[in-house]
């Protein structure tokens, strides 16, 4: 294919936390974790220490080998193990929760549009299918604490939490945690209300509100076969206001499954074949250009995770985090459709792919296959990153 020259105009980059991360997860966390999952009932009471990180990293370490490239296509039930439970508390809900925080700062108008429809409503109803402790939900509700309300509103909408996953125990945590964070501040407090369904996430429909602000499905698409086309009509026909959120692993067979997922949905006719249906990350409807072969459409964002416990076992794993990847894909609402994009714009879909002494050559997508452009090296251009031609 032809190499054209174009000019980077945007990027990606998203840097900034939460003003409650730190207490969240550096107190609230390792507080609630060694009072729940100490062996000993001596130590539950006292605060979390190098020992206890040593402890628990045991469990952090064993899981993080089962979430590889190399895990098995059906994982087992690790959160039936109190050691995974705790671990994931730990290290994975910070990790999973700053990749959706991410991506609602690369998209601040769909999370103004759930906002938008809740305070339409009356009530924001997020559903989180596949919720573990509710890594979505907390990382809305902690994005939510520092947001302007719409409309110059002071006090936020009644938010009501639906969520559904084949392991109780692992959103009775998340509940527990969810609890002490609107008590620990006034804007939440006495707002939030829970309900926790142990089912597998394709039976939700009949339980979610018919206008649920937004859906999250995070991490979860990947742990199970996908079901039958019917069910995504009837979930998608619920999410109104942001739509549906998916975020997977930048694994090969997870970033390849969600391309597939959205190449049937917009076949199938369960979302319209417009740009318009799509937030995020693809600027066209047309067939994925890699929902297979050798590449596949995930990105990187350059992010520091703060908290002294994650930065520790971040260490112990032998990876500093300077970066979260993920991939994902943010389906609009009829309601509120995303805009057209610029038909100049192109998504970088790769880092470069090779370099001369002036110019980089990266992927961008497009229709079916992906293009390839030049880009000069001073702009550093990066996967995800936005690009317009000259
Ligand atoms: C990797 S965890 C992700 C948890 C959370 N969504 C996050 O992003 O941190 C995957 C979760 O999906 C749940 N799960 C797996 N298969 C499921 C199914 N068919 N229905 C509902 N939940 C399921 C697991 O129990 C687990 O809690």
């Amino acid at each position: 294919m032809a190499q054209k020259s174009r000019k980077p105009s945007l990027t990606h980059r998203v840097n900034s936390f939460p003003a409650a991360w730190s207490w969240f997860v550096d107190e609230l966390i390792p507080t609630y974790v060694k009072r729940t999952y100490s062996p000993r009932e001596s130590w539950k009471d006292k605060p979390f220490t190098t020992e206890d990180a040593r402890f628990f990293f045991k469990g952090i370490s064993e899981l993080s080998e089962l979430f590889t490239e190399e895990r098995p296509t059906k994982l087992p039930e690790y959160f039936a193990h109190p050691k995974f439970r705790s671990a994931y508390l730990l290290y994975f809900l910070p990790l999973q929760a700053a990749k959706f925080l991410s991506v609602f700062q690369l998209h601040p108008e769909a999370t103004q549009a759930a906002l938008k429809h809740a305070a339409k409503t009356g009530t924001l109803h997020l559903a989180d299918l596949g919720a573990g402790p509710g890594t979505a939900s907390i990382a809305f509700l902690l994005w939510l604490l520092d947001q302007p309300l719409p409309d110059g509103r002071k006090e936020l909408p009644t938010i009501e939490l639906h969520w559904f996953d084949t392991n109780r125990a692992i959103m009775d945590d998340g509940a527990a945690l969810i609890q002490a964070l609107s008590d620990q501040f006034p804007k939440l407090r006495g707002k939030v209300q829970g309900h926790m369904h142990g089912e597998p996430w394709w039976k939700a429909t009949p339980r979610l509100p018919r206008e649920t602000s937004l859906i999250f499905f995070g991490n979860v698409l990947n742990e199970a076969a996908l079901p039958q086309q019917a069910s995504w009509s009837a979930i998608l026909e619920r999410a109104q206001g942001a739509g549906t959120l998916y975020i997977e692993p930048a694994l090969k067979r997870s970033s390849q499954l969600l391309s597939q997922l959205r190449d049937e949905l917009l076949e199938a006719g369960a979302i319209e074949n417009s740009a318009r249906s799509i937030w995020g990350p693809c600027l066209h409807a047309e067939r994925c250009p890699l929902a297979a072969g050798r590449d596949w459409c995930h990105f990187s964002v350059p992010v520091e995770i703060p908290g002294r416990w994650f930065t520790s076992f971040s260490k112990g794993l032998g990876s500093e985090r300077q970066w979260v990847k993920f991939s994902y894909l943010w389906l609009s609402s009829p309601e509120a459709r995303a805009p057209v994009p610029s038909p100049r714009l192109r998504r970088v879909v790769s880092d470069p792919i090779q370099k001369d002494r002036n110019a980089d050559v990266v992927l961008i997508c497009e229709p079916e296959r992906p293009g390839r452009i030049r880009v000069p090296s001073s702009r550093h251009v990066h996967r995800g990153d936005l690009i317009t031609e000259d």
